[in-house]
């Protein structure tokens, strides 16, 4: 099938949720994209944050061709070899007490067995969220995320969450009531635009956490597995959840999410209380088998932590050549660049020249490249970069003095 043709059959049976970029990809490898016409991309967008051990990753294949032979699907209530595998795994990398898991298909799920378990365990209603959070788009999910784009069209939401400003546990404080069972939010928010907590802020959470018995989720769908230089975010702060929410690339980009809690906590689940037809199904769970070893074996935290700190070097250097741009924020391969201005032309141009971004709202660029990429590649990602950023602000100086 031609592009046209795809272009025209999704376009008209696809539904219409997303913000599409105009390119149809129809392969990878590592940090490396192709379209349908052979054009080559470096990507930045990885998936939106999948593509951690890089695309089509020999030894995820491999875990998934060997599995699919085997068995695909086996329903929880059903013991199996490769899920008894994965729990242990996940076990001995999670952080310390957090060795109960609860195997899921998405992010969103993985948030939304949080919220009912927090209430199951805390028998309490209330949930503080973070303004500008993002957790996912069931209903559940939806209520603990603040864009109001999203909100608004799907109100009345759950009534029991309330936002207080990111970085500030003073107001979080000031919320907190006799039904408050739960406080959720992410190390570093990412759909928002690259916000990472401010020292102290998680730490606080957890002392007011300890202090009025509630539960501490956070949710590291973006950021966990290696991705902002420690395989954990929260490590950075050396702070520990009650409840922590994993999806994106933990199956090497087969669906799969995760929630983990201590034991005490998952315990108040009882039979019945929440379960999911494919959630550890050993397809996916073989794929993350491979994928958590080849994390661990080539020792891809530490490299994203190397590799994050040339790119955002780079990125640095780019703001200080360029007053269009605003900020530059994130940690290891979890990077954001603000403008100044709308980046639609920076995107679309990009993706011209062979690099694929992601963008946070209107002004703000996203980087979650594969942890795989190479120095190179970061490079090459990065020249092209400063030649967009470079054209845009020259586009918008001759604009200026044309007025
Ligand atoms: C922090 C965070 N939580 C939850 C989600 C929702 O995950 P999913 O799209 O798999 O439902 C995302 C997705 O971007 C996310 O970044």
């Amino acid at each position: 099938m031609d592009e046209r043709k795809i272009k025209e059959i999704e376009d008209r049976h696809f539904a219409p949720v997303y913000e599409r970029l105009p390119i149809v990809i129809v392969k990878g490898q590592g940090a490396t994209l192709w379209d349908v016409n052979g054009k080559e991309y470096i990507d930045c967008m990885g998936g939106y944050g999948v593509a951690i051990v890089g695309h089509c990753n020999k030894k995820v294949i491999d875990a998934i061709n060997e599995q699919s032979r085997r068995l695909i699907i086996c329903h929880g209530s059903l013991y199996n070899d490769v899920r008894a595998n994965l729990l242990e795994k996940m076990a001995k990398i999670s952080p310390k007490g957090l060795d109960d898991v609860y195997l899921s298909n998405s992010g969103a799920e993985a948030v939304e067995c949080a919220l009912k378990l927090a209430r199951r365990y805390s028998g309490k209603p209330e949930v503080i969220a973070m303004t500008r959070g993002y957790h996912g788009k069931t209903l559940g999910a939806l209520s603990a995320t603040w864009s109001q784009k999203y909100r608004s069209p799907f109100l009345p939401l759950l009534s029991d969450v309330k936002f207080t400003p990111f970085g500030d546990a003073e107001k979080v404080r000031e919320a907190i009531t006799e039904k408050t069972g739960a406080i959720i939010v992410e190390p570093i928010q990412g759909e928002s635009g690259i916000y990472v907590a401010p020292d102290g802020f998680l730490k606080e959470l957890r002392e007011i956490c300890d202090e009025k018995n509630i539960v501490l989720i956070f949710d590291e769908i973006q950021t966990g597995f290696g991705r902002t230089g420690k395989m954990w975010a929260c490590e950075h702060w050396n702070v520990m959840p009650d409840v922590m929410c994993l999806a994106k690339g933990i199956a090497g980009g087969l669906p799969l999410g995760a929630t983990l809690a201590k034991k005490e906590i998952m315990s108040s689940f009882k039979t019945g209380d929440h379960t999911s037809t494919f959630g550890g199904n050993p397809l996916s769970c073989a794929a993350a088998c491979a994928t958590i070893d080849y994390i661990i074996g080539e020792n891809l935290v530490e490299r994203a932590n190397n590799l994050g700190s040339i790119f955002k070097e780079k990125l640095e250097s780019i703001k200080k050549d360029h007053r269009i741009v605003r900020d530059v924020r994130g940690l290891g391969l979890m990077l954001g660049m603000e403008l100044r201005f709308d980046i639609k032309n920076i995107l679309m141009n990009g993706i011209e020249k062979g690099l694929i971004m992601l963008y946070s709202g209107k002004n703000i660029l996203r980087f979650l490249p594969p942890l795989v990429i190479s120095e190179e590649q970061i490079h090459k990602a990065t020249d092209i970069l400063e030649s967009l950023v470079s054209e845009d602000e020259k586009s918008r100086i001759e604009v200026r003095s044309q007025e």
